[in-house]
């Protein structure tokens, strides 16, 4: 479609938009002039586009068939060619005849945010400001395997149709979320052609998956931080005294923990990994290479890469700290489980807040589910009673204490799984099947090879919830 004739066609007058933007018929009215004019005064109801490459390949495909488009410019020119560019990716796109020009209703002028990004929302809902509505576009199977605490679920297409819209509390900042911002984007669009703001969550839940949020455990005569990965539950810990810090189980981005301890008066000087990691791609290497640290890797499992190997009752000193290593196999054979000060133990994906780490994503459940039990009952079931247990994971239904997880030794004692003698024990846990973690595969390749992952892969890798407990219940 190129000749002038054909484009004519496309041609809306402003009578016809007007008429469109007051009926109910799913409509998109993008506005390609520059930011700043469509910020100093627009028509409402229409959005800030710019028609790019990147457009092109990632918001273009996700419009729905059957949605009206216009386009809007400085006087129909570009846009006639734009429309006919779009029509002939198959939508349904048309050009406001002689653009904004020609317009002679009501010009709004309005704050013009579309986005928002993963650390601004997690600040606002950590605050508990901005009153927020999630909107998530998602279809339904995509949003029941997992979605951000407190989200509802409108499809994409739904959002063109009225009834659904009244789903959605009026009043509120609305945020829309899809997997990688794209499908939230149009959504964006759709709700400010019914007159809704909404953000869309730039990067989706991929960068939503990447937000670390630091609390302190304790900073009495050692400084203990427990790092959480949001969007997964991963927890990682900067343990520190006198200036001096190591960091256990880094996750991505590494250089937040450079900050992050920095903050508490500290350098990371080593960096240690509980186990070979299956739901998340393990930041050790990458952090002890930013930091020059020492890094510490399980004896008892195979890394294609150089690092201190250690093992049952090595020692790992930090300023006045003395870290014990306790083998701990059930969950990885190689698990190790790192007792500070004889006061607080990292137990890795072995002993959780609610339940303990599962047996079998290493094909061996029968075997790890046995060395599970012993793990538990004859080492770390063993250590005094009041010690502070601190794991790797927490899932959405564990409770926090003041934003942070941790159980102890009493505690973990009543879980119901842990009064089963031997081989109820075996049985319960080999027979309890559960959904494998995303990628698990490729995640454990990774984290054994000494190949670089792109920072951009590992979002995509770790989308999705963790999976790496038997629940308790
Ligand atoms: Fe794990």
């Amino acid at each position: 479609m190129n000749t002038n004739q054909e484009l004519e066609k496309l041609a809306v007058t402003a009578e016809d938009l007007h008429a469109d933007l007051k009926s109910e018929k799913p409509l998109l009215v993008f506005d390609l002039r520059l930011k700043e004019y469509f910020t100093h005064e627009h028509i409402e109801g229409s959005v800030h586009a710019v028609c790019d490459s990147r457009a092109k390949e990632t918001i273009m495909p996700r419009i729905p068939k059957g949605v009206k488009i216009v386009l809007i410019d400085e006087d129909g020119t570009m846009s006639a060619e734009t429309a006919g560019m779009m029509v002939s990716y198959g939508l349904d796109a048309h050009f406001l005849r002689g653009g904004i020009k020609s317009w002679n209703k009501n010009l709004v002028r309005k704050d013009t945010h579309t986005i928002i990004s993963p650390e601004e929302l997690w600040s606002k809902i950590k605050k508990k400001e901005g009153d927020l509505v999630l909107v998530d576009v998602r279809q339904p199977d995509e949003f029941s395997d997992f979605k951000i605490q407190g989200s509802i679920n409108i499809p994409l297409s739904e959002l063109f149709n009225k009834e659904s819209l009244n789903k959605i509390p009026k009043g509120k900042q609305v945020v829309t979320i899809c997997p990688h911002g794209n499908r939230s984007m149009v959504a964006a669009f759709a709700l400010a052609r019914n007159g809704i703001d909404a953000l869309s969550l730039a990067g989706g839940l991929a960068g939503w998956g990447q937000v670390l949020n630091p609390r302190i455990i304790t900073r009495e005569k050692v400084t203990i931080l427990q790092v959480e990965k949001i969007g997964k539950g991963c927890l990682s810990y900067i343990v520190g005294s006198n200036g001096e810090a190591i960091v256990i189980d880094p996750v991505y981005p590494a250089e937040k923990y450079v900050e992050f301890a920095r903050d508490e008066g500290l350098h990371i000087v080593k960096v240690i990994d509980t186990h070979q990691h299956a739901d998340h791609v393990s930041a050790a290497r990458d952090l002890a290479k930013l930091t020059n640290s020492k890094l510490y890797m399980s004896r008892y499992e195979q890394y294609d890469f150089e690092s201190n190997r250690i093992g049952d009752g090595d020692i790992i000193n930090v300023s006045n700290s003395k870290i014990r290593t306790i083998h701990t196999p059930g969950h990885t054979g190689g698990s190790l489980s790192y007792l500070l000060d004889e006061k607080y133990v990292f137990t890795g994906d072995v002993l959780f807040v609610e339940g303990i780490g599962r047996p079998d994503l290493r094909n061996k459940a029968k075997e790890f589910a046995n060395d599970l039990y012993e793990t538990l009952h004859n080492k770390l079931l063993t250590l005094p009673s009041e010690t502070m247990v601190l794991p790797a994971h927490h899932d959405e239904r564990t409770l926090s204490k003041n934003g942070t997880y941790y159980t102890s030794i009493k505690e973990a004692k009543n879980l119901s799984i842990l009064g089963l003698l031997h081989d109820a024990f075996v049985e319960k846990v080999v027979d309890t099947t559960l959904p494998k973690p995303m990628n698990y595969e490729k995640i454990i390749q990774i984290n054994k090879s000494s190949q670089p992952v792109p920072t951009s892969d590992v979002a995509n890798l770790e989308i999705g919830p963790n999976r790496c407990a038997v629940s308790s219940a």
